[in-house]
């Protein structure tokens, strides 16, 4: 048998990942580095569709129809490697390595050029959805060569979530490591939507005085209007759920620690290297960090702040109504943030991607699936050039009209002492962007001051010092 497609590395992800090209009609060539684990599989999944299990390497590559298409789902790093280095002597010109794991981008454009040397092609993919997402229908970012895309998209494009339009939730989003890059920055928004959907679930515990179970109610209404989100639907249900052994609230007897497992600190070390503000993700970084430093929080511990003074019914209905402002906003500012840098990365790679087709395959099947993401689509659509997410005439007038709510909830919250990192960074952002002048004026003076490191003028072209030692006489640099 030839199988058009070949997944190798099958835990949970690559498993689904597999069973969703069988389900869908494709011959799947499986193979893992310990047979047991293709024979599980073929076993308990066999009659799904067609499957034609390997043993090894050479068999693999010998099950699969030519130009040979094979997706690696192992972890990222040395394994992807490892097994690279395993697979390659046996492809030949013309043949995909198809890395779905999440890769750090500049790990794709090295495997990339040097797999290309030899004539195969090496499609870094990003791929949100988490193990349902696998099976039923991921969101997918392939980068790579156009010719790979096209022996491969359509595959894709059937495996692939479906937007509620019906588009597939998959489109080239650019050469080599494009891809990787704009799943990379996924996460990091991933990151920045939890961080403001905590600080929005704290305020309201600790503010509005409510009880997780009225909370996550509060959740499933704002999931009706325009947050309607996959995450603001999984947040009702964590909030809603009740421990069984202790019966109190689940979200009480888990340890209060966020861990995590990379792509969101990429984000923000590659913002930091492309000169991009992600201040609402770097914050969401950091407060993980923060959450996970036990003895510097136990110590902390008796340091003054706000005696709790909370809201009466009334008072915390009106209240929420204005968390839902604040994290609407903010929201908007984590995205204009996040696509920032995919353009910024774009231009100093030379991608050339979409940012509305990018917005277009993140409607359906990944994390951050949300009916927000076709607003995002129509935006960039109707003028590609956007500066700026906040320069969308329908954002600006959202934002307008939340900036009241959103700064009261900020008050609240540092009159309260809630941490609002998130929310604080999106509003300061978001004053920083439209105020008519920066501080940074006064920052230049000062390194002019003590490093003679120059200044531009408002009224002149230049570059100018002031002899700050000396008479304090301008003079040109
Ligand atoms: C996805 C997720 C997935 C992974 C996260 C978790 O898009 O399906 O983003 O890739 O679950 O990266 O990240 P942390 O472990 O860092 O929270």
């Amino acid at each position: 048998t030839s199988a058009q497609i070949g997944v190798t590395g099958l835990a949970v992800m690559g498993r689904n990942l597999a069973r969703n090209f069988a389900r869908n009609g494709y011959a799947v060539a499986v193979h893992n580095r310990t047979a047991a684990r293709t024979r599980a599989l073929v076993e308990e999944f066999g009659d799904e569709g067609e499957f034609v299990a390997a043993e090894t390497a050479e068999e693999f590559v010998a099950a699969l129809e030519r130009p040979r298409r094979l997706v690696v789902m192992v972890k990222a790093g040395e394994p992807t490697d490892a097994v690279i280095g395993e697979f390659a002597p046996l492809l030949e010109p013309g043949d995909m390595i198809i890395d779905g794991g999440n890769a750090h981008f500049a790990d794709t454009r090295r495997r990339e050029a040097e797999l290309r040397e030899r004539g195969i092609h090496f499609v870094g993919t990003g791929i949100s959805g988490g193990e349902e997402g696998a099976l039923n229908g991921p969101s997918i970012m392939p980068g790579g060569s156009k010719e790979s895309y096209a022996a491969l998209g359509p595959m894709l494009e059937k495996i692939s979530a479906k937007a509620a339009d019906g588009a597939p939730c998959v489109t080239h989003v650019g050469p080599d490591g494009a891809g990787h890059f704009v799943k990379m920055v996924h996460n990091g928004i991933e990151y920045a939507d939890m961080q403001l959907i905590g600080e929005a679930y704290q305020l309201l515990r600790d503010v509005a005085g409510y009880e997780p179970a009225r909370i996550a109610e509060i959740f499933r209404t704002w999931n009706t209007g325009r947050l309607d989100s996959y995450l603001i639907e999984i947040t009702a249900e964590v909030l809603s759920h009740v421990d069984a052994a202790t019966g109190r609230p689940f979200v009480d007897v888990v340890q209060d620690r966020a861990e995590q497992k990379g792509t969101g600190r990429w984000t923000v070390q590659i913002a930091l290297d492309l000169g991009v503000p992600v201040s609402g993700i770097a914050e969401a970084v950091f407060a993980r960090s923060l959450s996970g430093h036990a003895a510097l929080r136990e110590a902390s511990r008796g340091l003054a702040g706000p005696a709790p003074s909370p809201l009466d019914e009334t008072e915390a209905a009106a209240f929420a109504d204005r968390v839902e402002q604040a994290l609407y906003a903010s929201k908007i500012v984590s995205y204009t943030q996040g696509f920032h840098e995919i353009a910024a990365g774009s231009e100093e790679y030379g991608w050339s991607i979409d940012l509305g087709q990018v917005a277009a395959i993140w409607r359906g099947g990944c994390i951050i699936r949300a009916a927000f993401l076709d607003r995002i689509r129509a935006a960039y659509d109707a003028r590609p050039d956007l500066p700026s997410l906040l320069s969308d005439e329908t954002f600006a007038r959202e934002i307008a009209a939340a900036q009241d709510d959103w700064r009261d909830v900020l008050v609240a919250a540092t009159r309260q002492g809630v941490p609002t990192p998130g929310f604080a960074a999106a509003l300061a952002y978001y004053d920083a962007l439209r105020a008519e002048r920066l501080p940074a004026a006064l920052t230049q003076g000062q390194r002019d001051f003590f490093g003679a490191h120059t200044y531009r003028r408002t009224d002149r072209e230049g570059s100018f010092h002031t002899l700050w030692g000396g008479d304090r006489s301008e003079v040109t640099a």
